[in-house]
C-alpha cells in the first residue's frame, strides 16, 4: 500500500516535471493562413500553445487534425459554424477568448490591406456580420448616430478599415476632421453623399430640439 503511494507520487513527479518542461516552450509549427473561402485568415501556433498555455490536445485531434490548410476543404468552415460554436467558436465565443463576432481584423489579417480580401468577400455575406443597432457618437444635443442600415448600398471595405476599424470606438472623430473631408466627411461632402452643412441630417435630436422650441 505505502509503496504504491510512493510509486503513485513519483509518476505524478515525472508527470509535471514533463509537463513544466513542456510549457515552458513548445516547438510549434508555423503560423498557418487560410486562403478560403477568404485570403487571409491567421491561426498561430506560437500564441494557442506558447502564450495561452493550451495544449496540443484539447485542438489535436477532437477540434482539428493535424494537416494544414485542410479544414478550409470543409463547406461548413465559415463565420456560420463559428457563431454556433464550432471550429475556431469552441473558443472564440466571447467567454473563452474574443468572439468571432468581433474584433475581426485579428483574425482577418487581410483587411488590414484591403485589396486582397476585396475580391473574396461579397457585401451579402459581410452583412450579416454589421452591427444591427446604430452606433452613437457624442452625447447631449449635438449626438451623432450612424447607421449601418442606411449605408448598406456601401461596400464594406470602402470604410472597413481604411477610414473606421471594425471595432467601436467613442470619441474618435469631431466635427472639424470631418468638414476636413476625413472620417464621415470622406464621403458626406456634397459629391458622394450630402455635404456636412445638413447638420440635422446627423444630429437628429438637434432637429427634434428645434422642433421643440419652435412649439413655443
Ligand atoms: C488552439 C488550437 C490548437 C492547439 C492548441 C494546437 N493546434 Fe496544431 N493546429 C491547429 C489548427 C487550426 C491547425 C490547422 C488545421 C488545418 O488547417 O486543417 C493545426 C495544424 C497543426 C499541424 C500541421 C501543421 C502543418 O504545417 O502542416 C501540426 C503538426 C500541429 N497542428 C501540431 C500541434 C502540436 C504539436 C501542438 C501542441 C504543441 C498543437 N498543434 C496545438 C490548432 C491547434
Ligand atoms: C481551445 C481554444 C481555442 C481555439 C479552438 C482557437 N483559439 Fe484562438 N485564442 C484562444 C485564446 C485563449 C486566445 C487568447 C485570448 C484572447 O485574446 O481573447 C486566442 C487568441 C487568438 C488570436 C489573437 C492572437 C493575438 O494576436 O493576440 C487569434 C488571431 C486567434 N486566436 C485565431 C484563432 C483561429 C483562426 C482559430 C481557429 C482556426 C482559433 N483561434 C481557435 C483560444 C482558442
Ligand atoms: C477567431 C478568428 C476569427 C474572427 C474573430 C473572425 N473571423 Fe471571419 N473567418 C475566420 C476563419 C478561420 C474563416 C474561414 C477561413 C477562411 O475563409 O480563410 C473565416 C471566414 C470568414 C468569411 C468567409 C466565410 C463566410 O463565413 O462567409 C467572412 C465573410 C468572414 N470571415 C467575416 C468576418 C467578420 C465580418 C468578422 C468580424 C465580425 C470575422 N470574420 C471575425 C476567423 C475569424
Ligand atoms: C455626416 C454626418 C454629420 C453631419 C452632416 C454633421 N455632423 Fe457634426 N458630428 C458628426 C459626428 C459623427 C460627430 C462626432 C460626435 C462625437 O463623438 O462627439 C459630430 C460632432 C459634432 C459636434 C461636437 C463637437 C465636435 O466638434 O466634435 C458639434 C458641435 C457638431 N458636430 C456640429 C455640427 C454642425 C453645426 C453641423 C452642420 C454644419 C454638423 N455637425 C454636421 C457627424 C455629422
Ligand atoms: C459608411 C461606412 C461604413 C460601412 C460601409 C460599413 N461600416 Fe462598419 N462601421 C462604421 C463605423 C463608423 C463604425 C464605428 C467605428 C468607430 O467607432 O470608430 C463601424 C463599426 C463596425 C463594427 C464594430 C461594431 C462594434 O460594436 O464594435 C463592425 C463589426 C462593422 N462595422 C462591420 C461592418 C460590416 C460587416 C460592413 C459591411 C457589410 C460594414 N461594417 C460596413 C462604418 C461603416
Ligand atoms: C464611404 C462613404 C460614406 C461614409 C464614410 C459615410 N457615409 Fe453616410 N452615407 C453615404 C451614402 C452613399 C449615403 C446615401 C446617399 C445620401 O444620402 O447622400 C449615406 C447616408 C447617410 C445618412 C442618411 C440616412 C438616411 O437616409 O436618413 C446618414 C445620417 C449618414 N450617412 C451618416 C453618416 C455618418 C454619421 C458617418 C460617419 C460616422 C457616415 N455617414 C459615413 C456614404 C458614406
Amino acid at each position: 500500500m505505502k509503496n504504491k503511494v510512493i510509486f503513485m507520487s513519483f509518476g505524478i513527479l515525472i508527470f509535471f516535471s514533463t509537463f513544466t518542461y513542456a510549457a515552458g516552450r513548445k516547438i510549434v509549427p508555423g503560423d498557418i493562413i487560410f486562403t478560403a473561402p477568404v485570403k487571409s485568415v491567421i491561426f498561430s501556433h506560437e500564441i494557442h500553445v506558447n502564450k495561452e498555455h493550451i495544449s496540443c490536445n484539447i485542438c489535436h485531434s477532437t477540434i482539428f487534425n493535424t494537416r494544414a490548410l485542410n479544414l478550409q476543404k470543409n463547406k461548413n468552415f465559415n463565420m456560420k459554424s463559428f457563431c454556433k460554436g464550432r471550429y475556431c467558436g469552441v473558443c472564440h465565443n466571447g467567454k473563452i477568448a474574443f468572439s468571432v463576432k468581433t474584433q475581426c481584423a485579428r483574425c482577418h489579417i487581410g483587411v488590414r490591406g484591403f485589396e486582397r480580401s476585396d475580391r473574396a468577400v461579397k457585401i451579402p455575406k459581410m452583412s450579416s456580420f454589421m452591427p444591427k443597432n446604430a452606433l452613437k457618437f457624442g452625447t447631449g444635443n449635438f449626438e451623432a448616430v450612424f447607421s449601418h442600415k442606411k449605408h448598406i448600398g456601401v461596400h464594406c471595405n470602402n470604410c472597413h478599415t481604411k477610414i473606421f476599424p471594425f471595432k467601436y470606438t467613442v470619441g474618435s472623430i469631431t466635427m472639424n476632421a470631418i468638414k476636413n473631408g476625413q472620417y464621415c466627411g470622406k464621403c458626406h461632402n456634397g459629391k458622394i453623399a450630402f455635404s456636412a452643412i445638413n447638420c440635422l441630417i446627423c444630429h437628429s435630436k438637434l432637429s427634434k430640439q428645434n422642433r421643440h422650441t419652435a412649439k413655443h
